[in-house]
């Protein structure tokens, strides 16, 4: 203890909520905050649902933030603040996946007695996710047909579409070090190229090019990371609802399998095959 008397080093704006009760509560809004989780059912996991739920939305945003300043960073060659904000989102990304801890008690039984709530609604129509999944390179203009009747999150979506990508950024960095890298599609998924993933493997025989080096392996620290919470998501799923039909529309379990398969940056996983 110092003895000196506390100086409140935070100052709000004149749009706080006129009944918080504290500077505290006032910052983080709490009284809104904790006005949003309103379960609909007469089951006690719904809310435990809802708050995992509104808790991996926060995140995948803090997330789309951190990977838009990577990309940024990368735009300019500057590889030390790409592999900071890449680091910061790795963390973010262990909390997103240690999330499923939430869900990971929940039975068939208690998630059957608020699934009919849910109706259509499912995940896979987070425009937050999705804004991550083109970041990644995982674009597709079909999924945007969802958000016809929500022209902000369709124009946001469309932007992201038309915007190079985290990797396309990382992959034009290579480019300027003077290796071959194709073209990106517009506006579609890059698949694995075999040219991609020459570059990388010169990318891993020369020292000379190590900082790009280690520009792959942040990237395969965030690629593994993706699928890790799929992987989750994927038994958080299995072991609630089996394999039914998902609320969104699609198969369920074998639709989720099959995305987490997909290797994220594959380039980066196949050049392992020849080092
Ligand atoms: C145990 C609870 C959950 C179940 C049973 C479940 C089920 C499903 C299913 C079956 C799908 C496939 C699409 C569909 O037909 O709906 C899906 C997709 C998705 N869910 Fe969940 N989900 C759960 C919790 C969550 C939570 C808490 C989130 C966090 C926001 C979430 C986010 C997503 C996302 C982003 C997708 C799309 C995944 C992708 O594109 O790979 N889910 N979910």
């Amino acid at each position: 203890m110092t003895g000196k008397t506390h100086q409140p080093h935070l100052r709000f704006g004149s749009d706080q909520a006129p009944d918080a009760s504290t500077p505290y509560a006032q910052y983080v809004h709490l009284a809104e905050l904790h006005s949003l989780q309103q379960p609909v059912s007469a089951e006690p996991a719904e809310y435990t649902f809802i708050v995992a739920t509104q808790v991996m939305e926060l995140l995948f945003d803090l997330l789309h933030r951190e990977w838009t300043a990577a990309r940024a960073a990368l735009r300019e060659d500057d590889l030390t603040a790409a592999g900071d904000a890449l680091r910061r989102g790795q963390h973010t990304q262990d909390v997103l996946v240690s999330s499923w801890d939430l869900l990971a008690a929940m039975t068939p039984g208690e998630f059957n007695a608020f699934r009919p709530v849910l109706g259509e609604a499912s995940g896979f129509q987070s425009s937050t996710f999705l804004l991550l999944e083109f970041l990644l390179g995982h674009k597709s203009e079909r999924l945007l047909t969802m958000y016809q009747d929500s022209p902000a999150e369709y124009d946001e979506l469309f932007a992201a579409l038309r915007t190079p990508s985290l990797y396309d950024e990382a992959l034009a960095v290579l480019a300027r070090r003077g290796l071959e890298i194709p073209a990106a599609p517009a506006g579609s998924r890059r698949e694995h190229d075999d040219a991609v993933e020459a570059a990388w493997r010169a990318v891993y025989s020369d020292p000379e090019l190590a900082d790009l080096a280690r520009l792959g392996e942040a990237l395969l620290d965030t690629a593994e990371r993706v699928t890790r919470w799929r992987q989750r998501h994927y038994s958080a799923v299995k072991r609630t609802m089996g394999g039914k039909p998902g609320t969104g529309g699609s198969s369920g379990l074998s639709w989720l399998k099959h995305s987490a398969d997909q290797d994220v940056f594959p380039e980066l996983w196949s050049v392992r095959n020849e080092l």
